[in-house]
């Protein structure tokens, strides 16, 4: 049996489509577009909301024709729209069910709300051979939490920031130290050539035994850090900017080990016939993350999946996969479906 869906995806800074079909179980992503706004907004050191809304309501009709072109695939020959609800800025939300709902009237095909952390909780299955249940660690810009994936519609959560998301404490500490945004990878390069071991940086709620994480303090300790070797005209020596760097990167990814230590007890307590830590969102590009994460695995007898960059950070092809698992179910919504800018799993 052969399903191709159309995903739509405008949740945050990203306006995306994709064509994705699955033929007798197996799954091609046909096209996969990203207009990323990064540009728009990096002169104001975060996402502004509205600036994305109107980013978004000028690209989308242009990213999906380029996805169904790219795909050569026709509307019509699609078997659904699947579209990111919720959740996000609403501003964007809106665009992409605005959109979807337009192309779902107008060819009469069904149309899947698809929650956003759903999407990315489920992309190991779209790159690898991973069974249920899995070990997600979700680490983005917006997001941080640790999900056991019982199926493609059960999801538990068993932790997560209770404050910042990793990213955005990059994003904060870029800015804090005068590095460029987006500010993890400018934070990983300055840390590169800096000494971790310099400042002594907090490891919040590593007393807890529980997964959940802090990163707030974080972001105070290395502005106190920063104030106390500011230069004089208020400017960073090259070597201070990169211990800084260096010494955040080590307590973010201490912390990322050990309560991702945590959540695998948790989880192989289950015991999964093979057990599988998968990471999705920008954060998982980290070098050093990466590289504490699979040691951990390693230690552990854990597989540890990552999937490609482009599909870690927010897609369409991811959208258009989890909706194919609620057409599969023969489930959709109606034209009332509504944009929602807070829906936990
Ligand atoms: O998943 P993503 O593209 O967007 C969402 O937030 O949904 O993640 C973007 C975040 C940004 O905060 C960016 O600074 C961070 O991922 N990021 C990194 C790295 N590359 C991107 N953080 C640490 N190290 C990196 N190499
Ligand atoms: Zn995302």
């Amino acid at each position: 049996m052969t399903r191709t869906i159309l995903g739509i995806e405008s949740s945050c800074d990203d306006t995306a489509a994709a064509v994705v079909r699955q033929l007798d179980g197996k799954t091609a992503i046909l096209s996969s577009i990203v207009f990323d706004q990064g540009v728009l907004h990096a002169a104001f050191g975060g996402v502004v909301p509205e600036i994305a809304a109107r980013a978004h309501a000028e690209k989308i009709d242009h990213c999906v024709e380029q996805a169904l072109a790219q795909a050569g695939v026709a509307l019509r020959d699609c078997d659904a729209i699947a579209v990111t609800a919720g959740p996000g800025l609403i501003g964007g939300v809106l665009s992409g069910v605005m959109c979807a709902k337009g192309l779902a009237a107008a060819t009469g095909l069904p149309l899947i709300g698809v929650n956003h952390l759903a999407g990315h909780a489920l992309t190991p299955r779209l790159t690898d051979d991973v069974n249920f249940p899995y070990l997600m660690l979700l680490v983005s810009g917006g997001h941080c939490q640790f999900l056991i994936v019982h199926d493609a519609d059960r999801f538990k959560r068993i932790g997560g920031t209770i404050d910042d998301a990793p990213g955005e404490a990059f994003d904060k500490t870029a800015r804090l130290l005068g590095l460029p945004q987006p500010g993890g990878p400018a934070v990983e390069r300055a840390a590169a050539q800096g000494d971790p071991n310099r400042f002594a940086l907090p490891r919040p709620l590593l007393d807890r035994t529980d997964c959940d994480m802090s990163f707030s303090g974080l972001k105070t300790a290395l502005l106190r850090a920063r104030d106390g070797v500011m230069t004089a005209d208020l400017s960073l020596t090259a070597s201070d900017q990169a211990d800084l760097a260096a010494g955040f990167q080590a307590a973010m990814t201490d912390v990322l080990r050990a309560k991702t230590a945590r959540a695998l007890d948790l989880y192989v307590a289950l015991s999964p016939t093979e057990p599988v830590l998968a990471v999705a969102g920008g954060v998982a590009a980290n070098g050093a993350i990466r590289a504490a994460l699979t040691d951990l695995c390693a230690e552990r007898d854990v597989r540890f999946v990552a999937p490609p960059l482009s599909l870690c950070t927010d897609n369409a092809a991811m959208i258009a996969f989890a909706g194919l698992h609620r057409l599969a179910r023969g489930d959709s919504d109606d034209l009332t479906l509504s944009a929602r800018p807070r829906w936990p799993l």
